[in-house]
């Protein structure tokens, strides 16, 4: 098990033949105030460790806090109480910049509303983040965008704008722009909820495929049995609090 005080920063191996420990949450809670200030706790003490190589899935019911875990190990929030170390440093003592400059470089997230941008192609967006990149990516940035649009399946609507894709289409230019940068730590919030079972199986490859290819760990939240249990590990988030997904029929997943 790796040292928690290790600071390993991104890109750089353990030295030890150990996976590198990604994210560690320990008791972690998110509360969020209403509008009638009443509290609203989601995650109650919730304890993972996620490593390079890992592939765990997410299970539970709507409205039990995936999004809001996933937010949590994506750098867009931070916790309300308990530990959250992220390549080895607290989050706690980073600035919002300096989470954002470190999520744009380690992370791949596909949000469960797609989130691409109005008014772009396709090819625009999944190129989108190597714009932050440095050297050769940055230069070659639409060649990788349209080889990763190729590996999606749309390397024929690369051209297309963002509000005239499909459903599906638009998801997998969001897991395209999740996967084009080559993230440390892909993040997939319901990735084939919008997906027929074959493209869904697909994307899946795709993910798993990128994922091992750069020894990046995948971290999946979905409703579908199936994609659940392609992944080595299962979690169940029950009542805000995280646990072993024994039974995923039980969870209403
Ligand atoms: N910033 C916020 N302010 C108020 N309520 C919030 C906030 N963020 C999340 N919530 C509430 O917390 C709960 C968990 O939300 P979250 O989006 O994490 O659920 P989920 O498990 O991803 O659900 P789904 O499967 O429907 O996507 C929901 O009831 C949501 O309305
Ligand atoms: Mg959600």
């Amino acid at each position: 098990m790796a040292d928690r005080n290790t600071a390993t920063g991104p890109g750089q191996p353990d030295d030890g033949g150990a996976a590198q420990v990604l994210v560690d949450l320990h008791d972690v809670t998110r509360t969020v105030l209403l509008a009638d200030d009443e509290e609203l706790h989601i995650l109650r003490g919730v304890t993972l460790r996620i490593s390079a190589g890992d592939h765990l899935a997410i299970v539970g019911r709507s409205g039990c806090g995936k999004s809001t875990l996933l937010n949590l190990l994506g750098l867009l929030d931070v916790p309300t109480s308990g530990s959250l170390d992220f390549f080895g440093r607290p989050v706690g003592s980073m600035s919002s910049n300096a989470r954002a400059r470190l999520r744009g470089a380690t992370v791949g997230f596909v949000f469960q509303q797609f989130n691409l941008l109005p008014g772009r192609t396709a090819l625009e967006n999944v190129a989108m983040p190597l714009l932050y990149a440095k050297g050769r990516d940055f230069w070659r940035r639409n060649e990788l965008a349209m080889d990763m649009l190729d590996r999606v399946g749309l390397a024929s609507r690369a051209g297309t704008a963002q509000h005239m894709l499909s459903g599906g289409e638009q998801q997998r230019v969001a897991i395209a722009r999740a996967l084009v940068r080559r993230p440390r730590l892909i993040l997939a919030d319901e990735p084939t909820g919008a997906l027929d079972v074959a493209t869904g199986q697909s994307v899946m490859e795709l993910l798993e495929g990128v994922a091992e290819e750069s020894g990046a760990a995948l971290v999946t939240i979905t409703h579908d049995p199936n994609v659940a249990s392609r992944a080595r590990t299962q979690y169940a988030l029950q009542e805000g609090a995280l646990g072993p997904a024994v039974q995923l029929a039980q969870v209403g997943a």
